[in-house]
């Protein structure tokens, strides 16, 4: 089925997954990265879709960007798809012999083929219609050798569902999309888990740390403190790890927490509660401005008392992408001024509602107090 001589894909559009509200900051920002490549274009986007296209002035500029973009570095999307043009009218009889020429003009096989749709209540019933479609699509892509699941560095095939007879293809390459099916990971609620906040911190874990990191960095012996830890969510996740965790609340803790041995609970206002000592990891889910919870970031790691950091930022309605740019900034600057050398990255999680997760290490030897010049490693966002 693959021509022998397939021309290179050249992608007409990018196809943007993201929360349903969030369609205008995830256009804005898939504007500046692409503008940060020289490549201008348009957005289009419906309020409460679920998902953005960005279609560059430049028809030959889906390469580019294909190449440019880092899917790490996006907030705002769940997935980025380098995509073909949509086609409007998959006909009910055969809709696998309509589709199959359009698959094989992107001249590559696929190690995965996942049918989507957008994350919204209209488009569950399409999700039955994808369930039902899938397994006679993949088995004609078997057939024509372009689906050998599992191969290691074979992109992945997206069919993006928003009518039984309507679909957009696209492809998403391993290491620079989301691993998971509409970018929505699949981690169920642990029984035990004091709150359903607990999820956010577990994914936040998933995506930031690999498994071996995880492993690395909390275990047995390290240290944290938890800002806002009432009822204890984030502290849990800490605490079944066996790390040691400082939780700084007003609120209540989990009696379950309490019996571990491993928690203290200190009943404190968040932004004055300083460690006696510096801790591994601070973590941070209070209900505030985020300017303010940014700067107290910020002010952590420029004072060395952490070094990872994983916090909430609460979005306001309006300018939600201006204000998590104000954030980025502040942070930044704070940092630049204190000679502290971090990485940070932002992300909308799937557990994430009016608010992005943030999550911060220091990559320079906080025991040394040096002063550099160079932020270089903030600059790489
Ligand atoms: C969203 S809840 C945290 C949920 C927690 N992460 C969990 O998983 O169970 C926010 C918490 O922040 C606390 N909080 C808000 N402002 C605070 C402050 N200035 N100092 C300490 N705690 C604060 C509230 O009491 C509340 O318990």
């Amino acid at each position: 089925m693959l021509p022998a001589t397939a021309p290179a894909f050249s992608p007409s559009a990018l196809l943007l997954y993201c929360r349903p509200g969030f369609e205008r900051e995830c256009g804005q920002e898939i504007t500046a990265a692409c503008t940060g490549l020289s490549v201008a274009g348009a957005v289009r986007g419906k309020a409460g879709a679920g998902y953005v296209e960005f279609v560059p002035n430049d028809a030959g500029a889906g390469a580019k960007l294909r190449a440019g973009l880092r899917f790490e570095y996006l907030v705002f999307a769940r997935q980025l798809i380098f995509a073909a043009p949509w086609i409007v009218d998959l006909p009910a009889a055969d809709r696998v012999g309509a589709l199959l020429p359009a698959i094989a003009a992107f001249g590559t096989a696929f190690g995965a083929v996942w049918l989507e749709t957008a994350d919204t209540n209209e488009a569950k019933e399409l999700g039955a219609f994808c369930r039902k479609f899938a397994p006679p699509l993949e088995h004609a892509l078997k057939a024509a050798s372009l689906l050998r699941e599992g191969e290691i560095g074979l992109p992945q095939l997206h069919l993006f569902f928003i009518g039984s007879s309507t679909v957009c293809a696209g492809v998403s390459d391993p290491g620079n999309s989301s691993p998971w099916p509409m970018g929505v990971p699949r981690l169920s609620l642990p029984p035990h888990a004091p709150s359903r906040s607990t999820q956010k911190l577990a994914e936040a874990l998933h995506l930031w740390l690999p498994p071996a990191e995880d492993r690395r960095l909390l275990r047995e012996g390290a240290t944290a403190v938890d800002l806002g830890a009432a009822p204890g969510g984030w502290t849990w996740q800490l605490v079944r790890r066996g790390v040691r965790v400082t939780a700084v609340d007003n609120g209540p803790l989990a009696a379950q927490l309490l019996v571990t041995g491993l928690v203290e609970h200190v009943r404190a206002d968040g932004f004055r509660y300083r460690p006696r000592r510096p801790v591994d990891w601070m973590v941070c889910d209070m209900v505030e401005q985020p300017i303010r919870v940014a700067e107290l970031v910020a002010d952590w790691f420029a004072g060395g008392w952490c070094t990872h950091s994983i916090f909430n930022l609460k979005l306001p309605m309006k300018k939600r992408y201006e204000e998590l740019e104000r954030c980025r900034g502040a942070m930044r600057e704070r940092w630049r001024a204190a000679g502290v050398t971090c990485t940070l990255r932002f992300k909308h999680l799937y557990h994430d509602r009016e608010e992005v997760t943030g999550y911060a290490h220091r990559t320079d030897d906080p025991r040394k107090k040096r002063h550099r010049t160079s932020d270089q490693a903030l600059h790489s966002k």
